[in-house]
Parts: C-alpha cells; sequence; structure tokens
C-alpha cells in the first residue's frame, strides 16, 4: 500500500488535534465534544414524515456486493450483508442496495433483479433483515426498510461479456470512456415510457415483498441521474427541466395509480463535477473541457463548495409531487469518485485524491445542509461520513442536533463494522479495531470481477478464496 499523501483520521488521537487539522485545512464541519447517549440523546430521537416512521437516526445506505446469482437472486453472501445490516441498529435502511429493474440495466452479471421469479428471494432476504433486528433489539415495528430500484444505464454491464451502455444522451467526455461511438446506444422516448412502465410494475412487486418505500434511484450517473442532465437531449425527456425529470414524475405518477400505499424516496447526487482522471503521477485530475460544459446536474467547480442551484429546482418539483424523503450523495464513483466515497486510498480505477477526503466529506454535509435549510419539510440523510472514522459520532450528533440533516447515512462503515450505531446508542466505547480506514477494498474487488465486502477488515473476507485473488491484482497493480 503507496504512503497516503494526507494525514491518517486514526492519527489525530484527541478532538482538539482532529480540530486543529480542519482548521489547517479551513474546513468547518460541527463537532459535538461528547456524544449522548439514551432515549433523548439526539440521534436516538424517531423520524417521521410521509406515513414512514424510524425509530433513530442512523440509516445504512444501499450497498451492493455483487454478489447476486447470474438470474438476479440474492446469494447467501447478500443475505448475510442484509443480515449484518438489521444488526446494526440502524433503524431506516434505505435501499438495501441497488436493484434493477430488467437484466439490461443490471451494473454487473451479479445485482440484483426484481421481477416476478425473485421477488420470494427478496422478501425472504428483507425478513432476515427484521429477525436479525428483532434478535438483536427485541423488536422490529420502528424499522423502516425500503428498496433501491435502478436501471444503470451507461455503466449497465448485465453479461461477463463486457459492457453494454444505454444512455441519455451523448457524452462528450464520457461516451469514450465506455465505448460509444454511435447514437444507438441511445434510449428513444418510447423505450423511456416502456421503462416508467417497468419501474412501476417492479415498485408493485416491491410493496408485495413488504418494502415500506421504494428509492427511485437518480444518483451516480446511473440512467435517472444521467437524465436530469440530458439538457442536449432532443424530445420528451430530454431540455427543459420539466422534460429532464418527466421520467422521474412519470413513474411516480404511475406508482401512485398502481400501489397506492407504497412510499417513494429518490437517491439524488445533489452535485457533480467534471470526470477526473489519473494524471501521470497518479493524482486525480479533472478533465479539460472546451466551451461550455453543460453535462452536469449541480456543476461544480473542481475543489469547490457544492453548486446547489439545480437539486434546489428539483427539490421544489419534489415537494411539488409529495416526495418527502431524500438520501443525498454526489456525482459517480465512476468518474468522480473521490467527491463520491472520500478515501485516503483510491480503488484500482481511481486516482489519488487531489484533496483531503475531508474536504469532501465537509462538502457533502454542506451540501445536505444548504439544502434542508431551503426544503425544512423535506426529510434529508445524508452520506459521506466513514471517512470521519473515529469522529464520526461526534459529527454526526452534531449535524443531526442542529437540524443540518434528519438521518446519517452510513455505507462503508456498515461493511467492516455494522454495529456502530448500536455501540453509539447504548453508549459503548467504539471498537476502533473494526473502524473503516478507507482502503477501497470493496471497490477494487469488483471492479476486477470480484465479490465486494471489507477484505481488510471483515474476518469473513480476510478468510474469503477471493481475498488472494485481490491481493495478487492489487500487487499487479504496484508493479505497473
Ligand atoms: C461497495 C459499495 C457499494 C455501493 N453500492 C451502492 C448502491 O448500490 N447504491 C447506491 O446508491 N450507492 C452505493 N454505494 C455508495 C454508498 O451508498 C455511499 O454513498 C458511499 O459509500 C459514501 O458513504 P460512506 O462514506 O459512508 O461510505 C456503494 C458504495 C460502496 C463502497
Amino acid at each position: 500500500m503507496a504512503a497516503p499523501r494526507y494525514p491518517r483520521v486514526a492519527s489525530f488521537k484527541t478532538l482538539d488535534s482532529f480540530r486543529q487539522h480542519l482548521a489547517a485545512l479551513g474546513v468547518t464541519l460541527p463537532l459535538d465534544d461528547a456524544v449522548a447517549h439514551g432515549n433523548d440523546a439526539p440521534l436516538a430521537r424517531p423520524l417521521e414524515a410521509d406515513g414512514l416512521r424510524a425509530g433513530n437516526r442512523f440509516a445504512i445506505l444501499p450497498m451492493e456486493g455483487w454478489d447476486g446469482t447470474l438470474d438476479g437472486r440474492p446469494s447467501e453472501l447478500t443475505e448475510r450483508r442484509w443480515r449484518r445490516f438489521g444488526e446494526s441498529g440502524a433503524k431506516l435502511i434505505w435501499g438495501g442496495e441497488a436493484v434493477a429493474v430488467r437484466h439490461d440495466g443490471r451494473a454487473n452479471p451479479n445485482q440484483l433483479v426484481i421481477n416476478d421469479d425473485t421477488v420470494g428471494s427478496l422478501t425472504a432476504m428483507r425478513e432476515m433483515l427484521l429477525a436479525a433486528h428483532r434478535g438483536s433489539f427485541g423488536r422490529d415495528d420502528d424499522v423502516v426498510v425500503g428498496l433501491q430500484l435502478t436501471h444503470s444505464g451507461r455503466y449497465s454491464r448485465p453479461d461477463a461479456g463486457g459492457p453494454h451502455p444505454r444512455i441519455a444522451y451523448r457524452h462528450p467526455l464520457l461516451d469514450c470512456r465506455v465505448k460509444i461511438a454511435s447514437d444507438a446506444a441511445c434510449f428513444i422516448d418510447d423505450e423511456l415510457d416502456r421503462l416508467v412502465e417497468i419501474f412501476v410494475a417492479r415498485a408493485a412487486l416491491a410493496a408485495r415483498a413488504g418494502f415500506q418505500f421504494v428509492d427511485i434511484k437518480h444518483c451516480h450517473g446511473y440512467l435517472g441521474h444521467e437524465l436530469l442532465s440530458a439538457r442536449s437531449r432532443p424530445g420528451r425527456y430530454g431540455g427543459s427541466l420539466e422534460n429532464r425529470t418527466r421520467f422521474l414524475r412519470s413513474i411516480v405518477e404511475g406508482i401512485r395509480a398502481t400501489t397506492p400505499q407504497l412510499r417513494i424516496g429518490v437517491r439524488l447526487s445533489v452535485f457533480d463535477m467534471v470526470p477526473f482522471r489519473d494524471t501521470g503521477d497518479g493524482i486525480g485530475e479533472p478533465e479539460r473541457v472546451s466551451g461550455e460544459y453543460t453535462s452536469a446536474f449541480g456543476l461544480t467547480p473542481a475543489g469547490g463548495d457544492a453548486v446547489l442551484d439545480d437539486a434546489d429546482a428539483l427539490l421544489a418539483e419534489f415537494e411539488r409531487i409529495g416526495i418527502s424523503w431524500v438520501c443525498t450523495t454526489a456525482g459517480s464513483p465512476y468518474y468522480n469518485p473521490h467527491i463520491q466515497r472520500p478515501a485516503l486510498f483510491p480503488p484500482s480505477d481511481g486516482y489519488t485524491p487531489p484533496e483531503d477526503p475531508i474536504v469532501g466529506v465537509a462538502r457533502q454535509i454542506h451540501a445536505t445542509a444548504g439544502l434542508k435549510a431551503r426544503h425544512p419539510r423535506l426529510v434529508f440523510v445524508g452520506s459521506a461520513y466513514t471517512y470521519l472514522q473515529e469522529w464520526l459520532p461526534n459529527v454526526a450528533q452534531a449535524v443531526v442536533r442542529t437540524g443540518m440533516a434528519d438521518s446519517v447515512g452510513l455505507g462503508r462503515m456498515a461493511l467492516t463494522y455494522p454495529e456502530l450505531p448500536a455501540d453509539v446508542l447504548a453508549g459503548r466505547k467504539l471498537q476502533r479495531q473494526r473502524v473503516c480506514r478507507t482502503f477501497s477494498d470493496c471497490t477494487t474487488a469488483p471492479r476486477n470481477g470480484l465479490v465486494s465486502g471489507c477484505y481488510p477488515l471483515d474476518p469473513f473476507y480476510a478468510a474469503h478464496d477471493q481475498a488472494i485473488a485481490l491481493k495478487e491484482i492489487k500487487e499487479r497493480a504496484r508493479e505497473r
């Protein structure tokens, strides 16, 4: 492992030294001196909106493991991950993981798919999660579980043969990265109409499986997100904001008409940057853009504060159409991973982060707070807290206590140390040896066709057959 460019969070042994580091970076983050526990603690308070009630302020963010069966069902590895989500103590499970609505929309041949054949397995897996929660905490009536529905669009790779991208519009910088050379990959309007119907039908299946809400995924460069920046697309799904949100609105209308009891949430990349690439020395650098760049939703200058005008306009639309639950995230793991999941060590297809990862954490936290201030009636679940490591609970409490977000979502930390919420809420000392140090193996493994999991810190994955293959891949990459 190459020496990191930035000081490790674990090297700040006291809150004061961490505060000094933030000050030296010019980063402001809310940070409580002590984390409270007990029923009145800020992180222990229930969260209620739109007929859903989650018993505390921790959420588990959606995370795929690239470990479903070829026909789209969960495997034992998938079930293990969901059981651990149940044991975490978080009362909101935001989406579980991205589940494709159709085979062609899978991001990898092992992504889960929801259809008539797989719905029984998804039902069972949701029940496993709740049983695990009951086993640890004695009840599950205050747990909200949603399912994330997606079409992977530009990042579709449904079969072992390789990528099979389907796109919203021709992109000046990303087309060559996924080897698109003609308009053939573009969805035509009629195909998007049909896809809306599929989303609506799959949402009805999710309700049948017992999920209380579906997340109509609009983040990370997948189809829903790409449509939001389809300014150059002609026709009914491109150009104006009204057209660019037609896909989402039509799905929402369809769900309301067919499955009115099902609640709807949206995971949204609230800002974006131009794609980054590895420069000769490995450090990420924004691609050079000639002329005006219109292919981003929430275009934010590299290294700058989040630009929120696009998200602001979209959230006004959410309020108008009655979507109350929003999970904020940013950018894409494919073309600007450092803003999406800040990490000290890049994944194999990434680059050395061009900024201290804490800057990326703060950018997402402040973006969420800015949007919460503008849309106080919406419920906001924030992301990108994992890199805070030891100080995650102090920041999480301060954020929730001061209303900068309603719930704190945990991604990678839930792979290494899922019971962190339970430990925090019970006032137990953090298990430091289980804290995620952002080695990015959970991304490097699937980028190389292996299952995702925490190989460095979860003994189960450390002992997994694929750990050896991963080690070899990383060694080869270092020699290059
Ligand atoms: C292995 C892995 C799989 C992920 N899969 C999904 C996914 O299926 N859907 C999604 O919206 N985000 C996904 N994400 C992004 C996370 O939900 C989260 O936004 C990101 O890891 C930042 O949060 P963190 O700092 O707590 O890790 C994934 C992240 C990782 C590391």
